[in-house]
């Protein structure tokens, strides 16, 4: 079965001592009950409640035992964001480019319009 997938917002809301979720390299953990359990103390995890804590997890340097305890707390992954995002410099050109295009083509279909009239008048 295909594991539940959580957005960021939803994890966001996840960020109180008693529901407590954490996200670790893209999964998502209920930590609510490791809670006062966690040698690192409480306020260690309070403090990343409800979002990414990839970094802080990793710059304390937990042993393997802790990143086996993680599996216990997973509660599924974090939804990723399929939607494509453009830099601005690029979607600028991109605009920019359209437009000129459609300008020029729209002068080049009148200018075909008026010289195909003028030929049909003189014939
Ligand atoms: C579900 C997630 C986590 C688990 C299962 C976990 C587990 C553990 C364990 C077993 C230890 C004892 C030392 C070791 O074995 O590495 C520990 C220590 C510690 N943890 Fe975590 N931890 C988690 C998340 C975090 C996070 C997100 C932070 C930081 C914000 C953090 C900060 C610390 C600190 C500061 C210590 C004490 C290190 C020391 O005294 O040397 N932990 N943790």
């Amino acid at each position: 079965m295909a594991a539940k997938t959580y957005t960021l917002e939803v994890v966001k809301q996840h960020n109180k001592p008693e529901d407590l979720w954490i996200i670790i390299e893209g999964k998502v953990y209920d930590v609510t009950k490791f809670r006062n359990e966690h040698p690192g103390g409480e306020e260690a995890l309070d403090e990343v409640g409800g979002r990414d804590a990839t970094r802080d997890f990793q710059d304390v340097g937990h042993s393997q035992e802790a990143k086996q305890m993680l599996k216990k707390y997973y509660i599924g992954d974090l939804e990723v964001d399929k939607t494509v995002k453009l830099p601005v410099s690029v979607r600028f050109c991109t605009y920019w480019c359209f437009l000129f295009i459609r300008i020029h083509f729209t002068n080049a279909i009148i200018a075909t319009t008026i010289t195909t009239n003028n030929n049909t008048n003189i014939g």
